[in-house]
């Protein structure tokens, strides 16, 4: 059986570590495309010169053409710009839609069949953009935000409990901004939920923690942003989807009154297979929670009534 295709467009930090992780790991061949000529059949390159030492079979090939993307059977899009100091995610999406918009396009033409996972900020809005652009059906349209927002919160947690990072379980949902909401009730150790086994108010600052968890590492970074724990988590959505494993991860997925929200993109816990988004899964929220995961949505649909291309 031949190996999965994916494309990844963006050759820039979050899609070449993308790249080099889905071919390190052999989980399919990819194709890097880029704008910028050179940029990704120079890292292309780079990586495969890696394979003797890597051991690894799969294959990378650079492009800026979108001809040799055919066929892929998911498409991650990373391309844009990424966030300066003092800039926030909503700066970016005028600048950010334009160029998806175009890339959706061409990437639709060459993958009719295609999973497309946007990876691009403001990245609840872009992803209603991929959708809207792309003609597809929304299960097979999203966004990685959550995955990463879950991950950082449960790095805080396990730093906190002192105990392994892979024994923490735990939920962040909302828009991939300043208003995402964790959850620390359904966020577990070793099973068992946080909530009653760390103080209240060192919760708290975990969770503010989490929400500022892109800017902690923008601020560090100077230039760019995070591209490690972001590429990780675009890669453990691709293989529950290639594994068609089921597995549950918070995503930006198209609601259809699940929560009690409706026609708008947000982040929460979604079953990944094959065909991309199998079911939304919801779980218990306090009032406050609810309050806050539909502000949160309310905020993603404002910016998406900002976008200036026509959908
Ligand atoms: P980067 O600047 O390193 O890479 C972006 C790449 O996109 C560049 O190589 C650039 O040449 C390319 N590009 C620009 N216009 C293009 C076009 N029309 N067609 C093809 N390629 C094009 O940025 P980085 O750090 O890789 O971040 C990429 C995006 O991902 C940003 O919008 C960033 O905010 C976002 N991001 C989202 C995260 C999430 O949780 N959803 C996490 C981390 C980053
Ligand atoms: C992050 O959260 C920049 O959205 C990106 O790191």
């Amino acid at each position: 059986m031949s190996n999965p295709k994916i494309t990844v467009v963006g050759a820039g930090f979050v899609g070449a570590t993308t790249a080099q992780r889905i071919v390190e790991k052999d989980i399919a061949d990819v194709v890097l495309i880029d704008i910028v000529e050179g940029l990704p059949q120079g890292k292309a390159l780079d990586m495969m010169e890696s394979a003797p030492i890597e051991g690894f079979r799969s294959r990378i090939v650079g492009t800026n053409d979108y001809a040799d993307t055919k066929n892929s059977d998911i498409i991650i899009i990373t391309a844009g710009l990424a966030r300066k100091p003092g800039m926030s995610r909503d700066d970016l999406l005028a600048k950010n839609a334009d160029i998806i918009s175009g890339i959706v396009r061409a990437c639709a033409k060459e993958s009719p069949d295609a999973i497309i996972i946007v990876v691009t900020n403001p990245l609840d809005v872009m992803t209603y953009l991929a959708w809207k652009t792309s003609g597809f059906k929304p299960n097979r349209v999203f966004g990685m935000a959550g995955a990463l927002d879950s991950a950082r919160y449960g790095y805080f947690v396990a730093d906190e409990m002192k105990c392994a990072p892979g024994e923490v379980d735990a939920v962040v949902l909302g828009g991939h901004g300043d208003q995402m909401v964790p959850v620390p009730k359904h966020t577990t150790v070793k099973g068992k939920s946080i909530v009653g086994m760390i103080d209240p108010k060192r919760i708290e600052e975990i969770n503010q923690r989490t929400r500022d968890g892109g800017a902690e590492i923008v601020k560090h970074l100077k230039t760019g942003s995070a591209f490690y724990a972001p590429s990780s988590s675009v890669v453990r959505m691709v293989r529950a989807i290639l594994q068609d494993s089921g597995e549950v991860i918070p995503c930006c997925v198209y609601l259809t009154g699940q929560y009690g929200i409706k026609d708008v993109y947000c982040g929460v816990p979604a079953r990944l297979g094959r065909n991309g988004v199998r079911d939304v899964v919801e779980i218990e929220l306090t009032e406050e929670e609810k309050t806050e995961l539909t502000a949160s949505a309310e905020h993603v649909r404002e910016n998406c009534a900002k976008l200036k291309v026509p959908v």
